[in-house]
């Protein structure tokens, strides 16, 4: 806890244990070229969500149906949370709700990312709202409305999907998507932008993930035709992601993106990452109606509960999960 950025970034030391190696290091993004943005009001909007997944991974939706006053009530209440003292965020830690700065293996990583994160978990809400953050003093109440408006948009957008795929509407309504949680990410500025990296290279271990950006303060970016490419903030949209477990479940067909977050030098920055994950028991593997004799398995099955334990132990954020994306069966 003594470590997170936001104790000690004020003043304005950049220590070595945060210098990320030179060919990690964020160079100019490629100008030119923006994420799909999907307006889930129009009429082909499955078919926007397909072509994005396929080719980027990731995706802006807008027209989504969450209210305006519940993202801005929401995102003040985690500027908030971020912004006590110390002492305050000091919360009582549980399996299910917890802070950290970095990443979850920050004694054994090779240098250090510059974000302090809030977990938790989120559904049922009456198991777990009881370890939530008791400060700011809202935070319960508000948080309860938006993720159970961000759960029902995670549940339409992958409808949408297992349409466009061509599987039961169904599929992943019950077991692949039950188990929510929530990432309230915190990027405080960074004396020098092009040193440090607030996350490094990754891809999400998540069925999908939606994340709200603060407005205007640019940070994430995706990886495509070996380049980067910035994900614009655009007010009141939600930037929806196709995590690894998607592109095994859909055996290939969607992409999980690989993203990255860079620091800014003035301004902080605050996100939230709400994921839909598989229960632990659940059998990840391709979906069935996807898989015959011409489209063969690309993946091995596993639990949910195999991954999720590898990727928390693994020493690198961004290859956790290499080994389950490049396991063709026997
Ligand atoms: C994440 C993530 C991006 C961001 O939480 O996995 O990639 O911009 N966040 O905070
Ligand atoms: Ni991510």
């Amino acid at each position: 806890m003594e470590h997170l950025v936001s104790s000690w970034y004020n003043d304005g030391s950049l220590p070595e244990s945060y210098i990320v190696p030179p060919e990690d290091r964020p160079g100019m993004p490629s100008l030119g070229e923006n994420i799909p943005v999907v307006d889930l009001g129009a009429h082909d909007h499955t078919t926007q969500i397909l072509k994005a997944s396929q080719e980027f991974g990731m995706f802006q939706v807008i027209n989504h149906e969450v209210p305006r006053n519940v993202i801005d009530e929401a995102m003040s209440v985690f500027k908030e949370f971020h912004a006590l003292s110390a002492e305050d965020k000091a919360i009582e830690t549980s399996k299910s709700c917890y802070v950290y700065t970095s990443t979850q293996n920050y004694a054994t990583e090779r240098f250090h990312f510059w974000r302090d994160g809030l977990f938790h978990q989120c559904n049922p809400l009456q198991k777990y709202i009881q370890f939530w953050p008791e400060k700011p003093p809202k935070y319960r109440e508000v948080v309860a409305i938006y993720t159970a408006e961000l759960r029902k948009l995670g549940f339409r957008i992958l409808e949408f999907i297992a349409q466009g795929l061509g599987v039961n509407p169904d599929h992943f309504r019950n077991e692949l998507g039950e188990n929510e949680t929530l990432l309230v990410n915190h990027y405080p500025p960074c004396p020098d932008p092009s040193l440090t990296l607030g996350l490094g290279k990754h891809r999400d271990p998540v069925v999908i993930n939606i994340l709200l950006q603060s407005d205007d303060v640019h940070g994430l970016q995706v990886f495509k035709d070996e380049e980067w490419i910035g994900v614009e903030p655009i007010p009141d949209a939600f930037v929806v992601t196709v995590g690894a477990l998607m592109q095994i479940i859909s055996n290939g067909k969607l992409k999980a993106a690989e993203h990255r977050v860079v620091t800014n030098l003035d301004l902080a920055r605050t996100t939230a990452s709400f994921a839909l994950n598989p229960f632990y028991d659940t059998l990840i593997e391709p979906a069935k109606a996807l898989v015959d004799a011409s489209n063969p398995a690309l993946y091995k099955s596993f639990s949910y509960n195999d991954f999720i334990s590898k990727y928390r132990a693994a020493a690198s954020y961004s290859t956790a999960f290499e080994q389950f994306l490049s396991s063709t069966p026997d």
